[in-house]
């Protein structure tokens, strides 16, 4: 492979680095192009255009491969948990047994939040969406962590605040939840497992023992792997400009809540779910929906289906589909929005239009299914994207403040109006 690429600009020729990561991909590094030609280049949705060097996670979406620290996502969903998961995505490899219980001990020190911040619960109107919610709570944490604003941190003292960051991020889920149906919260059971523990302050009462079904715990711990990391999505790298300004980790991990909340993103999954009740209440006629999808006139989209960078198919969108199956028939539910997905991704599948543009189900297009299945509402979806994906982020924003990266400065082409004057409003 060339080292160099060769920028012919009329007369003259630049020779500009080719980089090559560990799984193959190629790279033109273009971070003296300016200095050395007087020219940017353009990428409008950064579509070309690499922000970093990560050695976190490696998809290819060509062939729908996904692995977290070399680790395929297919082996961690079948047997790890979301916490050892956890471990891996921000220290850098599976834990020892010794190492794992330490870790799940000091999350397990620091599942409460201060009795204060319930004044911020109380302050949202019911009715408000969680995802607004779990931004300014998540974004709030920084006042009840002061020390977490200090510049320079040690490294000890950053692993503190993302401890208690994990931590506490269940326990407001839940809390969220809670106060969404006027319920009393309920306390984490630190002898829970992190997600025994997020199921029982969700789904137990205070006034009975709740017993969580070890089918439930272990179907989210499944979908909470899926949805740790996804490399440089749009709301991890939301993370990684907020925290390229030296911002604190939750004011960084608040604004990549708000970037998930879109419906291209994180949103999709509660919009899957919407538009599968949708068509459902609408006869299930699921050729009427495609031939919306496809109509450029009309703004349907068919959610759920395409992504940026997968262009097969979605390698959790399989493992999510299977266990939907899975969960459905032990729990047994009858779920029709499944039928609906299943068939509108068999059209789909089958349509010249999907086909050639290789819009394939991706990892929302399932996740609804079995979240309804588990006892969540639809508004919830995303915040649970946001539960899973946060040490995904976490570790990203790790990357970034120990390679020293710079703060995130994209340029522009200026095409607005040149040499105005100011005149008076008089003769306007
Ligand atoms: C996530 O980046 C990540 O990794 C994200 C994520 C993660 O883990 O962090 O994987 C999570 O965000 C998954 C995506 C969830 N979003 C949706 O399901 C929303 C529906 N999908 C789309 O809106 C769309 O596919 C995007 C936003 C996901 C990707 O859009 P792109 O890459 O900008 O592609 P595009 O909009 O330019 O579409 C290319 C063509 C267009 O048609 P033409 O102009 O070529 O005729 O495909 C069409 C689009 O109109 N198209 C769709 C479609 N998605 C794309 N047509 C109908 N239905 C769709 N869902």
């Amino acid at each position: 492979m060339a080292d160099t690429a060769q920028l012919k600009i009329g007369d003259k020729t630049y020779d500009l680095p080719v980089i090559e990561g560990t799984e193959g991909e190629k790279a033109i590094d273009i971070s003296k192009l300016r200095d050395q030609s007087g020219y940017v280049t353009l990428d409008i949705g950064y579509k070309n255009t690499g922000a970093t060097k990560s050695a976190i996670t490696f998809l290819d979406g060509e062939v729908g491969i996904l692995k977290y620290r070399g680790y395929p996502i297919e082996q961690l969903a079948e047997k790890s948990t979301f916490v050892e998961v956890a471990y891996l995505l921000i220290y850098g490899d599976l834990p020892s047994a010794e190492q794992l219980k330490n870790f799940e001990l000091e999350i397990s020190r620091h599942t409460l939040v201060h009795e204060d911040m319930k004044k911020f619960f109380d302050g949202f109107p019911s009715g408000s969406h969680p995802m607004g919610q779990l931004s300014s709570l998540i974004g709030a944490l920084a006042a009840f962590n002061p020390a977490s604003l200090k510049q320079s941190l040690s490294a000890e003292e950053v692993n503190l605040e993302i401890i208690k960051l994990i931590a506490k991020m269940s326990t407001i889920v839940s809390w969220i939840y809670k106060k969404s149906l006027g319920h009393p919260v309920i306390y984490p059971r630190n002898q829970y497992d992190y997600v025994t523990n997020f199921m029982h302050m969700t789904f137990g009462q205070r006034t009975e023992e709740v017993e969580i079904d070890p089918v439930v715990v272990s179907a989210m711990n499944k979908l909470l792997i899926l949805h740790a990391d996804h490399e440089q999505n749009c709301s991890t790298s939301t993370v990684r400009i907020v925290g390229s300004s030296d911002a604190n980790l939750y004011a960084s991990i608040s604004a990549g809540i708000s970037a998930l909340w879109g419906p291209l993103h994180g949103g999709a999954n509660q919009a899957v779910i919407e538009m599968l009740q949708k068509i459902k209440e609408d006869g299930g006629d699921t050729d009427k929906w495609i031939a919306k999808a496809k109509d450029k006139n009309d703004p349907f989209r068919l959610m759920g289906f395409g992504h940026r960078v997968y262009k097969n198919f979605d390698p959790r969108a399989k493992i999510i589909k299977k266990a939907c199956d899975d969960i459905l028939e032990k729990l047994g539910i009858n779920d029709e929005t499944l039928e609906i997905a299943k068939k509108l991704e068999e059209v789909a599948l089958h349509d010249p239009y999907f086909v050639e543009r290789k819009l394939y189900p991706n990892v929302d297009f399932y996740s609804g299914i079995i979240y309804t299945a588990l006892g969540f509402p639809t508004d919830m979806f995303t915040v649970l994207f946001a539960l899973g994906r946060l040490p995904g982020w976490i570790a990203q924003w790790k990357e970034m403040k120990a390679n020293k990266e710079p703060i995130g400065r994209p340029r522009q082409i200026y095409v607005g109006a040149t040499d105005k004057n100011y005149t008076d409003i008089k003769n306007r």
